[in-house]
């Protein structure tokens, strides 16, 4: 392979896992403000399946390699980096890129590994603390001691969420499959609700004797929409950041928004501008990096694969098992 170019996990053609493929690729070079970065884990996120089905493409300025976060090492650096050096060991958000050899990233995004973790941990947290960071504060303006409700709770976001709402001493709320509620008891939550068996709607009702919870973190979308309204209290915060069950309304009854004073907030991280990412990484850093050293908050990760049994990787996440983050070690 020439030094123009590295190892890179590849679509064949759009469809299911096993047309993801390792395989040869152009290296990228740095601009002056990125560094260039030797990549030794990523992690798996719902956006990568959808990409590799074909329904969510890249921007136009982003890598078209899978992989929206990494851990690495700094092999190069462009004539503006300043406060970075090689061999400086980073982790970030990366708006494509990261099943590879080598990306390349701004320097503000670039975030340095906590002291002594491997890169499988740090490649655990960008995407799942920056998500559930903005959710949770800049968007759903957490307060302390407030209700919570994390749908999805034991995704790799939700298992983020539940620690930093923890951190504001927040009474908490989720939803995920019954198989997965011990694991979020142990994590912080109160209440788990088995959102195939029971409505969450309903019982939260009840447990918070009418008033309902201040804010909401929904992946789910439709199926969940009108029951959403039904337990947030007056004047919440109904934060919606995924579709995984549906993105089309019908039927419903928009009467709360107006009678609660409901706010709705929608956000994509990948999609953000370039000043408001690095805003959100030294915020997210500032807040979450000391509770990361004092072992307050971790990443959750389910399993680690090698980047060579990607198909498995991905199948895995498509079977709905695992509780935390995925994932793969580039060699
Ligand atoms: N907007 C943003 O900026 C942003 C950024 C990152 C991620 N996200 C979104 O956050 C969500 C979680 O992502 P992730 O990578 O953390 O997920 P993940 O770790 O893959 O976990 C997803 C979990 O959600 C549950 N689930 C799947 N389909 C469901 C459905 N139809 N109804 C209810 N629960 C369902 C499953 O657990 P159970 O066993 O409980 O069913 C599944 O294990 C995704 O929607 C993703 O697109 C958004």
């Amino acid at each position: 392979m020439s030094d123009s170019s590295m190892r890179a996990i590849i679509i064949r053609d759009h469809g299911g896992p096993e047309q993801l493929q390792l395989w040869e690729w152009e290296k990228p070079m740095p601009g002056p403000e990125e560094l260039l970065v030797r990549i030794h884990a990523t992690a798996l996120n719902r956006a990568d399946s959808l990409q590799r089905q074909g329904k969510y493409p890249p921007p136009t300025d982003a890598s078209p390699i899978l992989g929206l976060e990494m851990a690495g090492e700094v092999v190069g650096a462009g004539s503006e980096v300043t406060g970075w050096k090689l061999g400086d060991k980073v982790c970030g958000l990366l708006a494509g890129g990261g099943y590879a050899e080598y990306c390349v990233i701004d320097q503000s995004l670039a975030m340095p590994m906590p002291l002594g973790w491997s890169y499988a941990q740090a490649a655990a947290v960008p995407e799942a603390f920056l998500t559930a960071f903005q959710g949770l504060f800049w968007l759903g303006g957490l307060k302390t001691g407030q209700k919570v409700l994390i749908h999805a709770g034991a995704s790799g976001v939700g298992t983020a969420a539940i620690q930093l709402a923890k951190a504001m001493d927040a009474e908490l709320y989720i939803t995920a499959s019954a198989a997965k509620h011990e694991f979020c008891h142990a994590l912080g939550a109160h209440h788990c609700y088995d959102y195939k068996e029971e409505d969450f709607s309903e019982l939260i009702d009840d447990q918070t004797h009418h008033k309902g919870v201040d804010v909401i973190l929904d992946f789910v979308g439709a199926p969940y929409f009108q029951r959403n309204l039904s337990c947030i209290a007056r004047d919440g915060k109904l934060v919606m950041l995924g579709f995984m069950g549906g993105a089309m309304l019908d039927n419903v009854n928009l009467g709360p928004i107006l009678r609660k004073r409901i706010s709705i907030l929608g956000s994509t991280l990948r999609n953000r501008d370039l000043a408001y990412k690095a805003q959100l990484t030294q915020a997210m850093q500032a807040y979450v990096w000391p509770r990361f050293q004092a072992n307050m908050i971790k990443p959750v990760i389910d399993q680690v694969f090698s980047w060579k049994e990607v198909v498995e990787a991905h199948q895995y996440l498509e079977s709905n098992q695992s509780k935390g983050k995925i994932v793969l070690e580039i060699d």
